[in-house]
């Protein structure tokens, strides 16, 4: 096997959240504003929210226009339905498509209660094929490491398909559910394969939980046991970060 070449990435240190939030929110309207048919990755989690609130602010006092982007979800938790208060299709209805003009049946979540996971994820990657393939890929950054939802030990190759969620994954994510029982174990998640294949990834991290993240995404060798670190095989990554993410650089 040839190894992958590896890239550096642009990186951006911002002095504050809000400021990746801006710079972030700009990346995505100047790329929808270049082709109003962009296509986009997204993802949840509470990184990205400053990131859309702005790009709603964008959409209500700027006029910038979803009216015919599309999007692509990263990740679904598996159990829950599209209408579950913590699904990740409520959340993204909650934080953006509620607020924007873009057209209901050009958003794309994984469906959490897919009878077939298998032919799920198939069909989910086919539509991401046929609408052309991502443009522009939103992504956070797991403690341990995550995109998506491909935990440590996930290989470059990865696919849509169910995945176990690692125990720390499990416990970061507490914080958005009741009780720690409540949050599912399991879930649908685009692979790294599926991520690099994205034209152009944003990755944010803020926070000093996401140091060691950053420091093992950028700053050491491309390693499974730290997914994001596959990023650096890709031509066009830029980290938008804010100085404590960017601590451990
Ligand atoms: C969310 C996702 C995850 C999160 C990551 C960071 O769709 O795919 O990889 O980006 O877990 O989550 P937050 O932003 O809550 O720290």
């Amino acid at each position: 096997m040839t190894e992958a070449r590896v890239f550096q990435p642009t990186l951006t240190i911002c002095t504050s959240a809000n400021e990746v939030a801006i710079a972030a929110a700009k990346t995505f309207a100047d790329a929808i504003r270049q082709n109003p048919k962009t296509v986009l990755g997204l993802a949840t989690g509470g990184t990205p929210i400053a990131t859309y609130q702005e790009l709603i602010r964008m959409h209500k006092e700027d006029g910038l226009s979803f009216q015919s982007v599309t999007t692509f979800n990263l990740d679904e938790y598996i159990g829950l339905s599209a209408d579950h208060p913590k699904s990740y299709r409520m959340f993204m209805q909650q934080e953006l498509f509620d607020h924007i003009d873009i057209a209901p049946q050009n958003t794309y979540v994984p469906d959490g209660l897919a009878d077939d996971v298998v032919a799920f994820s198939k069909a989910y990657e086919s539509m991401i094929q046929d609408s052309g393939g991502i443009d522009l890929q939103l992504l956070g950054i797991g403690s341990n490491g995550h995109i998506a939802f491909n935990e440590p030990g996930t290989s470059a190759q990865s696919r849509t398909r169910k995945i176990g969620l690692a125990d720390e994954t499990i416990k970061n994510n507490a914080r958005f559910f009741e009780h720690l029982n409540d949050v599912p174990t399991t879930a649908i998640t685009m692979g790294v394969g599926t991520i690099l294949e994205a034209k152009r990834i944003v990755l944010l991290a803020t926070g000093e939980s996401k140091a060691d993240a950053i420091r093992c995404a950028v700053g050491g060798k491309v390693d499974p046991e730290c997914p994001a670190s596959f990023l650096q095989t890709h031509p066009d990554v830029t980290l938008i970060v804010d100085k404590a993410a960017a601590a451990g650089l």
